[in-house]
């Protein structure tokens, strides 16, 4: 749906008014490399999606709220003062929970607004629709009480909001990518500190080809929270070593080595493993990349898919096939899974010329092997949220 419908609909539904409408849009992420690490203190390098959720927004006379969305059924209209009181469990608890923790920062929204959502971004599937969605929000709203933006800020509040009123216990990656993605771009993110850089992603005849599982992403929160709880326990084992070290990703391969055998339980020791090493992927990736060299930045992926399918154990049957049928095509420099893990996404950078192949050949034999439809979007790397002033 383009911008312009979209505001058409919006008036369709809450008829002419007299104050203006805005138009804010924010993308979806994917993440090219770094997978479980944002918890764990160290880098990753995701960057933000073409396509995302657009929200148009305009004030009313009265301190009332009203969400809907235009491909999503649930609507409800509330009072600017009873904001936060119920879960819903629907997608307005996003919103909600930012609305909650702007007025923690003392940046209540002082006045009733309409607001219409349209998300392009495939729901469930790890491409980070709810942080887009908790972003746009955000960054509205800021916008529309005529407050300071501050992106890294925005993240932040975003991420607590996900946290603490929806009690997802994700990292800061996606709310951070979404909020500072830049064209062409990818972000490398050092996650304890928030220090960043953009590094060009510029993959000539190369394109990312995001394929979708479609498998439901079941057991993701349980198994999220006991990776988190696994990584936890190893720091604590190695802190007795050497005191100072304050997140895993802290060490390099090398120390680790040497380090390992004071973890005693087998399984936390191949958790930690995966951590320290994909870490240390993610630095050699940016430079692959700033060496314009593919082929490497390609291999890294796949050691990647490695790990986090027999070190970390978050991949499951769906994305193993589909990254496998990925990596047999001759034009594939690199395929992993994305995001959690347990279904969703995996990503591919594969030459322009065996795309066609690419799409027909791993979608049949997905579902040959899985029974299950792939999806597969090719895409580019799209900007951060924004306020869409030009197109309206
Ligand atoms: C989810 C979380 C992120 C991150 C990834 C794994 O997307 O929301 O914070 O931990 O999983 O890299």
């Amino acid at each position: 749906m383009t911008t312009q419908e979209l505001k058409q609909k919006f008036v369709l539904k809450y008829g002419e008014g007299q104050h203006k409408e805005h138009v804010f849009y924010a993308p979806g992420r994917v993440n090219l490399i770094g997978e479980h690490i944002d918890y764990n203190g160290g880098y990753v390098l995701p960057a933000a999606l073409e396509f995302g959720t657009t929200l148009v927004v305009r004030e009313r006379n009265d301190n009332k709220i009203h969400f809907a969305s235009a491909n999503l059924s649930f609507e409800i209209t509330l009072d600017i003062h009873d904001i936060g009181e119920e879960k819903t469990g629907e997608w307005i608890d996003y919103p909600i929970g930012v609305m909650v923790e702007l007025k923690k920062i003392a940046c209540p929204l002082t006045k009733g607004y309409d607001l219409l959502f349209h998300g392009d971004i495939p729901n469930g599937a790890g491409l980070s629709s709810s942080a887009s969605l908790e972003v746009v929000t955000a960054y509205a709203f800021l916008t529309m009480e005529g407050k300071e933006k501050d992106t890294v800020e925005i993240a932040r509040l975003s991420q607590r909001a996900e946290n603490q009123y929806v009690g997802v216990n994700s990292g800061i990656m996606d709310q951070f990518a979404v909020a500072n993605g830049k064209l062409d771009h990818a972000i490398l993110l050092m996650c304890d500190t928030l220090e960043y850089k953009h590094v060009p992603f510029v993959t000539g005849s190369y394109k990312l080809v995001i394929g979708n599982t479609n498998k439901r992403r079941g057991l993701v929160d349980s198994a999220y929270n006991e990776r988190r709880q696994q990584c936890e326990v190893a720091l604590e084992c190695l802190q007795k070593e050497v005191p100072a070290l304050t997140y895993l990703a802290q060490l390099k391969p090398d120390q680790y080595e040497t380090l390992q055998v004071h973890i005693e339980d087998e399984t936390v020791r191949r958790r930690a493993e995966h951590v320290v090493k994909e870490n240390q992927r993610v630095l050699d990736s940016v430079e692959a990349l700033s060496a314009n060299n593919l082929e490497e930045f390609g291999q890294l992926m796949n050691q990647s898919h490695e790990s986090l399918r027999f070190l970390y154990e978050v991949s499951c049957d769906e994305l193993d096939v589909m990254v496998d049928e990925a990596q047999r095509i001759p034009g594939t420099l690199g395929a992993r899974m994305t995001g959690a893990g347990f279904g969703g996404c995996t990503v591919s950078l594969v030459h322009e010329d065996s795309v066609e192949q690419f799409v027909k050949q791993v979608g049949e034999n997905y579902k040959t092997r899985t029974g299950l439809e792939g999806e597969f979007y090719v895409c580019g790397v799209g900007d951060g949220v924004k306020e869409l002033k030009e197109e309206i």
